[in-house]
């Protein structure tokens, strides 16, 4: 396993470990993701989109009827303790009409989210969370939900442009105005346990490969009004859970820390326990399409049973992957589908 020193400034430290509980069966609900693919066969443990639909009121098959396909991300986890459901929102996608569109097609049960996380601070994950908010409290009466957040995900950010400009991005919405939507904003760098001791949402992911290197055109607005280099977008950080005769499943937004890093982090934070699944982005796409090779090597190394891809992971990624491990353990992602781990399924 390469696992050479590198980016230079990041925390490389491991966090104290946070003990969570075990769940009975995880519930992953896909409400954003930049694919759709409705009709490909899935494993026994994944149910495809139009079979959700059905269960919550489609009566014909009919385009108006379907979830619409966002660049972003939103995950709706579900840990169960026997009949008990202890839910959270993993990011918003990237713009309210995605949450609009998909979640009542969905059937997403918004009274039952009783945290929200925000993965890291870019719109594709966050534009569409002021509506997600706002579905929580009209469902939960107004009851203030814990929304996780990071301190440096609100300064303004863009690209570096190959001209040298800078294409600025969306900024995060402020805690003042989340709050304002029924959030109770926890702003912190600090790892915890998540809805009852469930989930397990990491503080800021130490780098240790040398070839994940973040984003290196990112820049963010400094205090002096200019723009300054942020290639690592230590914002950033990654759900996970405890699934019984299982493992642990680790959920990583966008992966700009890189996959295989969030995968060592989570691996110190589960000492001793088996890796059973990640799911999310891992942003091999791009100019990330270079260190798809190492990455895909390197994920051999954490014994994971199943390997998700989804949003940011970027075809060619999801190929050398299925080329590597083969269709029993790379299960792509795509909105509307509806994940279970453990339980009586595999
Ligand atoms: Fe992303």
């Amino acid at each position: 396993m390469a696992a050479g020193a590198v980016n230079s400034g990041a925390n490389r430290k491991d966090a104290p470990v946070i003990p969570i509980l075990e769940a009975d069966r995880l519930d992953v609900q896909v409400l954003v993701d930049n694919a759709v693919d409705p009709l490909s066969s899935t494993p026994p443990f994944v149910t495809r989109e139009p079979a959700i639909l059905r269960r919550n009121g489609m009566i014909r098959s009919t385009g108006a009827a379907m979830c619409c396909a966002n660049h972003g991300l939103s995950l709706v986890v579900t840990a169960w303790s026997g009949d008990s459901p202890r839910s959270v929102l993993f990011d918003a996608g990237p713009a309210a009409m995605a949450i609009a569109h998909n979640a009542p097609r969905l059937g997403i049960d918004f009274s039952a989210i009783e945290a929200v996380v925000l993965s890291h601070g870019h719109w594709d994950h966050a534009g569409g969370l002021i509506e997600a908010l706002d579905h929580i409290r009209k469902a939960n009466l107004g009851r203030p939900v814990p929304c996780f957040l990071h301190p440096g995900m609100f300064a303004e950010r863009g690209a570096r442009q190959p001209d040298g400009g800078v294409f600025p991005m969306e900024n995060i919405a402020t805690p003042e105005t989340l709050a304002a939507h029924g959030a109770a904003p926890v702003v912190t760098v600090e790892p915890r346990a998540l809805a009852g001791g469930h989930f397990y949402l990491s503080g800021e992911i130490p780098r240790r490969t040398a070839y994940e290197r973040g984003y290196p055109a990112q820049v963010r607005r400094g205090a002096d009004g200019r723009w300054e280099p942020d290639p690592l977008l230590m914002d950033e950080r990654f759900l996970a859970a405890r699934v019984k005769g299982r493992g642990v499943v680790v959920f990583s937004a966008c992966s700009h820390a890189g996959i295989v890093n969030v995968l060592h982090a989570a691996r110190a934070a589960f000492p001793g326990e088996r890796m059973h699944a990640v799911m999310g982005g891992f942003h091999l796409s791009g100019e990330n399409e270079a260190i798809i090779p190492e990455t895909v090597a390197d994920l051999g190394g954490f014994g994971l049973d199943l390997i998700l891809p989804a949003h940011c992971t970027g075809w060619r990624a999801v190929r050398a992957l299925a080329t590597a491990y083969g269709e029993g353990v790379v299960v792509p992602s795509a909105v509307g589908k509806h994940v279970t781990f453990g339980g009586d399924r595999r």
